[in-house]
């Protein structure tokens, strides 16, 4: 195994695209750190390492990257790492008129704000070794506002993409690249997390986007059944880490470079009547 230049860390790193990550990265000898937000799920991560063989080279790290003070304080006694992966995220479901501003902070803290924060802490030792990488994980998402009651992560998704071409253009005089990474539908965590909220809001008898909670929590279910296992994704976050020449950005997933390459092309009012008869928003 090929010396590394320093260790990585990867937020969000007890289940989906992080734990398939984490694995993978300590799989080819780089010592791996992963946020998580509990000792539970310090456990997870741990009992995970055990069981691929590589419990040695990973480091569960008990911290919330939706907590920025907590994370600016913390890192003073983190090592210096080669590359970190902005990864932790979630969906706030939700029609734009039913989510509370708090609930809207709340989503682009994680998505937004977090993958930013985490970078300015690692940026120091990045530019002390003129050499690093930042890999965003953003989303299909980023590129493409297809999916009604997801405003917010949307947005939030846009807005890590924006950042990132900025970043990328700061950095690279450091020697430090930033690559986005825009995965399609893939089978983990979020988007049983994002049905269990569209159960929450179509319960509330008022709501004028109940049929439209329902119809997503449907075709949710037929999606995930058929959506793919995480490890193109962590194949592709590690690659960028790894390739000495990456690419700026990487589309994961089949359906991400069909909405990829369709999007520029439909004329938006025919997309939105698709999009609103697929999410049961006819009135
Ligand atoms: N799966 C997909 O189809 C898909 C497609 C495109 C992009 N993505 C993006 O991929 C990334 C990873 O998601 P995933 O699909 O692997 O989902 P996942 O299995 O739910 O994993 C998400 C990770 O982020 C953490 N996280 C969630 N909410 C958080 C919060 N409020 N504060 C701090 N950490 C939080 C989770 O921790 P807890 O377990 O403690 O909640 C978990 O470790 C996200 O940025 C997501 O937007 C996913």
């Amino acid at each position: 195994m090929t010396s590394r230049p320093g260790p990585v860390v990867v937020t969000g790193a007890n289940s989906g695209f992080g734990l398939a990550s984490v694995l993978r990265f300590a799989q080819r000898g780089w010592p791996t750190w992963g946020t998580v937000r509990s000792r539970a799920k310090a456990n997870v991560l741990r009992d995970a390492a055990r069981a691929a063989g590589v419990a040695e080279l990973v480091h569960p790290l008990v911290l919330d990257v939706s907590d920025h003070d907590a994370v600016v304080a913390r890192w003073k006694r983190l090592p210096d790492f080669y590359a970190v992966v902005n990864n932790a995220g979630f969906s706030a479901l939700g029609a734009v008129e039913e989510v509370t501003a708090a609930e809207a902070k709340a989503q682009l803290d994680v998505n937004l704000v977090a993958p930013a924060v985490v970078s300015a802490c690692a940026l120091p030792a990045m530019r002390a070794r003129g050499a690093g990488r930042i890999v965003m994980v953003s989303s299909i998402a980023g590129r493409a506002a297809v999916l009604p009651l997801n405003a917010w992560y949307h947005a939030s998704k846009f807005g890590l993409e924006a950042l990132s071409d900025v970043l990328r253009m700061e950095v690279a005089q450091f020697g430090v690249k930033v690559v986005v990474v825009e995965p399609g539908f893939f089978k983990t965590e979020i988007e049983h997390k994002a049905r269990e909220a569209a159960t929450e809001r179509e319960a509330v008898e008022a709501s004028p986007y109940r049929s439209a909670y329902h119809r997503m929590q449907q075709t949710a279910g037929l999606i995930s059944s058929m959506a793919p296992p995480p490890d193109q994704v962590a194949r592709t976050i590690v690659s960028a880490v790894e390739s000495p020449r990456p690419r700026t950005r990487y589309l994961v997933g089949i359906d991400a470079l069909a909405i990829a390459a369709a999007n520029p092309l439909l004329p938006r009012a025919i997309t939105d009547q698709v999009l609103r008869l697929v999410a049961d928003l006819r009135g």
